[in-house]
Order: structure tokens, then C-alpha cells, then sequence
């Protein structure tokens, strides 16, 4: 049965039948909202790439913080920027580091929201990569105890979610066993399975002052044109203790959302990145297009792909037009 019978449009006539058949809507505990924290005390230095999003001291990310979970946003994910780099970056797995101290008082302050601590090392090694490095090379083996003890310092900390973020070749079983051996088998692993070796990871690399010191990260996140490679890193991450994946980027790898989704029964989160989210503020700024509804159709796009959770600087903003 086709026109004149079949008429589409009758279903879009208002606002009110739109919302009815609307097949994909965002709700603020979609929003994972990521904060940068750094040393000092009464810091808030705007990121210059990234407008709206700030440096923060503790207890400035800890009113964020508030504001997030205020807003209906359920989970915020730490990035801590230490004063201090060396080439083991010793300050990821310290007691008392940077992202150790803003989990332990975000959690007193807001106990109910969902800390998620990301792991890695490069905003911490002094060459800005993300293990240490043997040989010229990031060696894969030997960063492994380093994230595990960074993973087990954060959720002692106060994280509840640990969210590996390296692409180190069996971290999530390093860190799997090393949370279970700390009575810690009750901490959730959100793992970066399908990380790409992207150019939209720009802007966040002045935020977290990691860029690399020398070559890139090619040589462990994966490569733009593969998409079957995808599916074996969310396998192999699912069988060594991964109980959620995530794709990153997100706007460009939308099949890949897509993919993991159809493929896997575990929920699948994307990161809506920091290049993404730069060209959407710098149009908007410019006066070409309308900045609010781009970014709405933005996380519907990837809400529509399969993402449970969306990581975005956006969270804010968007909660407060929900
Ligand atoms: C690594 C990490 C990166 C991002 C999140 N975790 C940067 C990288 O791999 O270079 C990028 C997030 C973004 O661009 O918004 N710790």
C-alpha cells in the first residue's frame, strides 16, 4: 500500500504527535560528564578549544559536581592533571594524587553520584603516553601493574566505576584481578574497547595537558578503517572482565556504535569527544548554526546508534533543555 493511502506526514502534523512516535529521546541520566581537575586551590582556567568547559580544583569540581547531580546527571568522569610528571607517572597510582583526592571528596559531598575514574597514564608520564616507555616503544606488559595499581588507588579513593582508557593489550584482566584481590570484585569496568587513534582528541589534550612528547598513539588505539577489529577488542575486553564497552569517538563512528551494539548484551557507552564537541561551540560562536539544536541532534544521533550512556561535555546544557 503506497500514496495516496500511506501518507508519513499525517504522524509529523504537531509537536505533540511528534513526541509520541518519537522513537529515540535523551534523558539527563543518558549524560556522563567529564571533569578536569587539577592542583591548587580556587582554579577555574577556561580550556581555550573547548568553551564552557574549565581546569578545576577540588572543591570547584566538587560544586560541578553538585550542579551535575542537581541537573538529573547521574555520573561524572575524573581527569586529574597533576603538577608533577615523570616517565613512570607515578602520579596516577599515589594515594594521595590528584584524581584520588577529587574522588574522595566529590564522594563525601554527593555520595549518590556515579564516580567513574579514568585510567591511564598520559596525562601523568612526562612523555605524554599512555604506559611507560621501554626501548623507544610504549611497553605493553610492564604498564599493565601500573594501571591495575592506578585502578585499585582510585576505587579505594572512592571511584565506582573504573573506565581504562589506554589500550595497553590485557589491561582489563590486570585490573579485574587486581580490584578482586583488594576486596574490590564489586567495582564495574567501563572499558574503551573500541578507542581510535583519532585528530578529534585535540582540544582535549590542552585540557589534560597529555599530549605526546614524541610520535603518536597509533601504535595502540586502533586505526580509522577498521571495523571488524572493533568487535574482536569488545570480545576480548568482555572475557577479561569488561561489564561495559565504549566506542570513541562517537560522531565518526557511528557504525561502529552501531556494531558493538547488535553484537554485544552489555551496555555500550560512546564518548561524545572534545573535538566533536569544540566544532559544535566554534559554529555556534561563529553564528552558523543554531548551537543548542545541533547539539541535541548531535546526542540523539548517537543515542540513535545504540549508545546507553553518552560521554559529553554537553551534559549540562543538554540536562537543562531536557
Ligand atoms: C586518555 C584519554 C584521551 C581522551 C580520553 N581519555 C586522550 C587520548 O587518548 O589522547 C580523549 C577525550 C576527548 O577528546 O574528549 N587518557
Amino acid at each position: 500500500m503506497t500514496f495516496p493511502t500511506q501518507r508519513p506526514r499525517r504522524l509529523r502534523r504537531s509537536a505533540a504527535l511528534r513526541e509520541m512516535v518519537r522513537e529515540t529521546s535523551l534523558a539527563p541520566s543518558d549524560f556522563i560528564y567529564p571533569l578536569f581537575v587539577v592542583e591548587g586551590r580556587d582554579v577555574r582556567r577556561p580550556v581555550s578549544s573547548m568553551p564552557g568547559v574549565f581546569n578545576l580544583s577540588v572543591e570547584h569540581a566538587v560544586a560541578e559536581a553538585k550542579l551535575a547531580h542537581s541537573l538529573g546527571v547521574r555520573s561524572v568522569i575524573l581527569f586529574g592533571i597533576p603538577d608533577a610528571k615523570d616517565a613512570r607517572g607515578s602520579g596516577a597510582y599515589a594515594r594521595e594524587g590528584i584524581v584520588q583526592r577529587a574522588l574522595g571528596e566529590i564522594k563525601s559531598a554527593v555520595p549518590e553520584l556515579q564516580l567513574i575514574a579514568d585510567v591511564c597514564l598520559c596525562e601523568y608520564t612526562d612523555h605524554g603516553h599512555c604506559g611507560i616507555i621501554e626501548g623507544g616503544h610504549v611497553a605493553n606488559d610492564a604498564s599493565l601493574p601500573l594501571l591495575a595499581q592506578m585502578a585499585v588507588t582510585c576505587a579505594q579513593a572512592g571511584a565506582d566505576i573504573i573506565a581504562p582508557s589506554d589500550m595497553m593489550d590485557g589491561r582489563v584482566a590486570a585490573i579485574r584481578r587486581a580490584l578482586d584481590e583488594v576486596k574490590l570484585s564489586d567495582t564495574p569496568i567501563l572499558a574503551y574497547s573500541a578507542k581510535y587513534a583519532s585528530g578529534f582528541y585535540g582540544p582535549f589534550r590542552e585540557a589534560a595537558q597529555s599530549a605526546p612528547q614524541f610520535g603518536d598513539r597509533r601504535g595502540y588505539q586502533m586505526d580509522p578503517g577498521n571495523a571488524r577489529e572493533a568487535l574482536k577488542e569488545t570480545a576480548l575486553d568482555l572475557e577479561e572482565g569488561a561489564d561495559m564497552v565504549m566506542v570513541k569517538p562517537a560522531l565518526s563512528y557511528l557504525d561502529i556504535i552501531h556494531r558493538v551494539k547488535e553484537r554485544f548484551d552489555v551496555p555500550v557507552a560512546a564518548y561524545n569527544v572534545s573535538g566533536e564537541y569544540a566544532m559544535v561551540k566554534a559554529a555556534a560562536q561563529n553564528g552558523w548554526i543554531d548551537g543548542d539544536r545541533v547539539m541535541l541532534e548531535v546526542l540523539t544521533s548517537i543515542k540513535r546508534a545504540g549508545a546507553d550512556l553518552i560521554l559529553t561535555y554537553h551534559a549540562l546544557e543538554a540536562s537543562k533543555l531536557l
